[in-house]
């Protein structure tokens, strides 16, 4: 019978509760215990969910834990991930896995002179509407795909999540916190980035945070650029447009649009795994893509509301565990997230000088995961 692998949880914030509920859909892993910096939060978190709780250094040092994720905020991703690896665990990081590539290539080499992975959200292009649509542009009927735009706007973060001031550091900011959703996306559809270009701005210099809980009313200061614009060059040809700000209060873009040569397709916002799907022909007749039946496609939350959401959050997690005894690419592999990391931290640095970079890492694309593909992780 195959192994299980037991999972420990490194920060125990807002997205832990994701994790904790959804882990148990997947075959071959167990959470088996939470810890926090603030002992209170682990607390919280293990009665919720029935598993333990335990300081940092306890769960490092657990015997039965084979992966820690790491749920900590961007700034201390990268030590707590080379803390992971040091105790001779696989580690998988919420996004961005690190802040810059010197981080990453440490943590790469780090993992593999012990022979361990390295893996890193988002996995929300794993989900049913995101593979059919590299379905579409793979099966050709859109030609190629030349260009597009890919947007992620809107008014911040200081409404609705209580301790919103990470967002508004470095490591943070529209296109880190967000921007690994879309590039991760884009190079899922389209492979690695060759060079870019960007300009960007603040709106505010500070931000007062309105969401409910402690910090209400306070402001918070700004320390990254809140707007940015780019422009992408991938290898294969396309050039893609990306715009990110915390500073809009409303847009008529789509997440990401792409123009074929035969073409166009509208892609669902990669921050989910659901969505609808509309291509165009070369005419410009629209059609709204009927779904396939993937099932990290089929609505597993919010059924009591008017938009049905389907979460598989933990799904990369579940597939980095299925590599190592797989023998293949885990599909939220080090590589990929290292290279978008690099993309991303690259239009920032465009942005303060105002060159245009060639990046220096590429990536494979990540394996698609068939409708199969994805039923394998899955319990019975
Ligand atoms: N909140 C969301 O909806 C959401 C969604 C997707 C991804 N994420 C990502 O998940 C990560 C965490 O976000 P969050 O919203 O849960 O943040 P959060 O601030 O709610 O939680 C982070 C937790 O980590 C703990 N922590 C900080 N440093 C630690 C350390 N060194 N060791 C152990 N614990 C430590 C904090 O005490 C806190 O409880 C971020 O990278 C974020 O981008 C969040």
């Amino acid at each position: 019978m195959a192994k299980t692998y037991g999972v420990g949880i490194m920060g125990a914030g807002n997205i832990s509760a994701a994790y904790l509920r959804l882990a148990p859909l997947f075959k071959g892993l167990e959470v088996r215990a939470v810890a926090d910096i603030l002992p209170a939060a682990a607390q919280k978190r293990a009665e919720e969910f029935g598993v333990a709780a335990q300081t940092p250094d306890e769960l490092l040092k657990n015997s039965e834990l084979d992966v820690i994720v790491n749920l900590t905020i961007p700034a201390t991703h990268y030590s707590v991930s080379k803390d992971i690896v040091s105790a001779g665990k696989h580690a998988y990081s919420e996004k961005p896995f690190v802040l810059s590539l010197e981080e990453g290539k440490a943590l790469k080499k780090a993992a593999d002179e012990r022979n361990l992975k390295v893996g890193s959200a988002p996995d929300t292009f794993l989900g049913g509407a995101h593979q059919q649509a590299r379905d579409i542009i793979d099966s050709g009927q859109l030609g190629k795909i030349m260009s597009g735009t890919t947007h992620v706007m809107g008014p911040g973060m200081e409404h609705w999540h209580p301790n919103p001031d990470f967002f508004f550091k470095p490591g943070g900011g529209p296109i880190l916190d967000m921007g690994p959703y879309y590039v991760t996306n884009l190079v899922h559809l389209l492979g690695p980035v060759k060079r870019l270009s960007a300009f960007t701005n603040m709106a505010r210099t500070e931000r007062v945070v309105t969401a409910e809980g402690p910090m209400k009313g306070k402001a918070v200061p700004v320390e990254t650029p809140t707007t940015i614009h780019g422009i992408l060059e991938f290898h294969n040809g396309a050039v893609i447009t990306i715009g990110a700000s915390w500073d809009v209060a409303s847009h008529g873009h789509h997440n990401i649009e792409l123009y074929g040569t035969g073409g166009s397709i509208f892609v669902p916002d990669p921050n989910f795994f659901g969505g609808d799907l509309v291509t165009t022909n070369w005419a410009g007749e629209k059609s709204t893509v009927t779904p396939w039946d993937h099932p990290f496609g089929r609505a597993n939350q919010d059924l009591d509301k008017p938009v049905h959401r389907a979460n598989y959050r933990t799904a990369g997690l579940a597939d980095m565990i299925a590599s190592i005894d797989g023998g293949y690419n885990a599909r939220c592999g080090l590589d990929v997230a290292l290279h978008v990391v690099d993309v991303l931290t690259s239009l920032l640095q465009a942005g303060e000088t105002g060159q245009v970079i060639t990046l220096s890492t590429t990536c494979e694309r990540p394996l698609a995961l068939t409708p199969a593909d994805a039923q394998a992780l899955l319990k019975a």
